[in-house]
């Protein structure tokens, strides 16, 4: 069915230009965009409204996350800034950029029923002409047989100091060392779970962004494709 259609996967931690990159790469070739982390973020979002906690260890909010999951009523519009996110036909790109849903989204990740829950929907982004795919696990476990496979990586002092940037120009009041801290935290925690942990394909490509522009990172991948 979709395997035809070319897929692009960009993997990474957060805070190595993904969004940024994937944005730019898929205008450039003219490709639909996914942006997985939306997903969970998502998931997260609505979690939070309905006030599940991030440190619940408890089984019934576990199985309302995962039915969250299951039931997710997410879409993609173009929007004036880019992709507009719609949760339940809400628009709520800025409510899943705070840390808080950062938080949530990493553990809410780490649930194997969750993730499973998400797969119809992200391999239902694969629509020709073709589909650039951002996000942890979209080279090693959704899209595991894509044409090409990016892994962006940045050192975690200039991955902290861009998200620190980031969340300034939004207006949040964010502390560097704070958030250095919990991105620690959240790589570990990416890294190390037992389901689609953050680590390049075999055959992914990895561009370590630490030193590069984002147009020298943007060149090389569509140098690869
Ligand atoms: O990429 P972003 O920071 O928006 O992702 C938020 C969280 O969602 C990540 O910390 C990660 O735990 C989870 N995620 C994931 N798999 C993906 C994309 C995101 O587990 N493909």
């Amino acid at each position: 069915m979709h395997q035809d259609v070319p897929v692009l996967t960009i993997d990474g931690p957060s805070g190595a230009g993904k969004g940024t990159v994937s944005a730019r790469v898929a205008a450039a070739l003219g490709w639909h965009l996914l942006d997985s982390g939306a997903v969970y973020r998502a998931v997260a979002l609505q979690a939070l409204d309905q006030g599940l906690s991030p440190d619940s260890q408890a089984a019934a909010d576990q199985d309302q996350l995962i039915d969250i999951s299951q039931h997710l009523d997410l879409s993609f519009k173009p929007g004036a800034d880019g992709i507009d996110v719609l949760l339940s036909d809400r628009i709520v790109n800025d409510r899943l950029r705070t840390e808080a849903v950062s938080v949530m989204a990493s553990k809410s990740a780490a649930i194997p029923a969750v993730r499973e829950a998400l797969l119809k929907l992200q391999r239902d982004c694969r629509v020709a002409p073709g589909l650039v795919a951002d996000g942890r696990d979209m080279g090693t476990v959704v899209f595991p047989d894509a044409q090409i496979k990016v892994f962006l990586d940045a050192s975690v002092e200039e991955r902290a100091q861009r998200r620190y940037k980031q969340l300034k120009e939004k207006g949040e009041s964010v502390i560097l060392s704070r958030l250095f801290r919990d991105m620690l935290e959240r790589d570990r925690r990416d890294r190390e779970r037992a389901v689609a942990p953050t680590v390049p394909a075999a055959d992914a490509v990895v561009i370590d962004s630490t030193h590069l522009s984002l147009d020298q990172v943007v060149e090389a991948i569509l140098q690869l494709a």
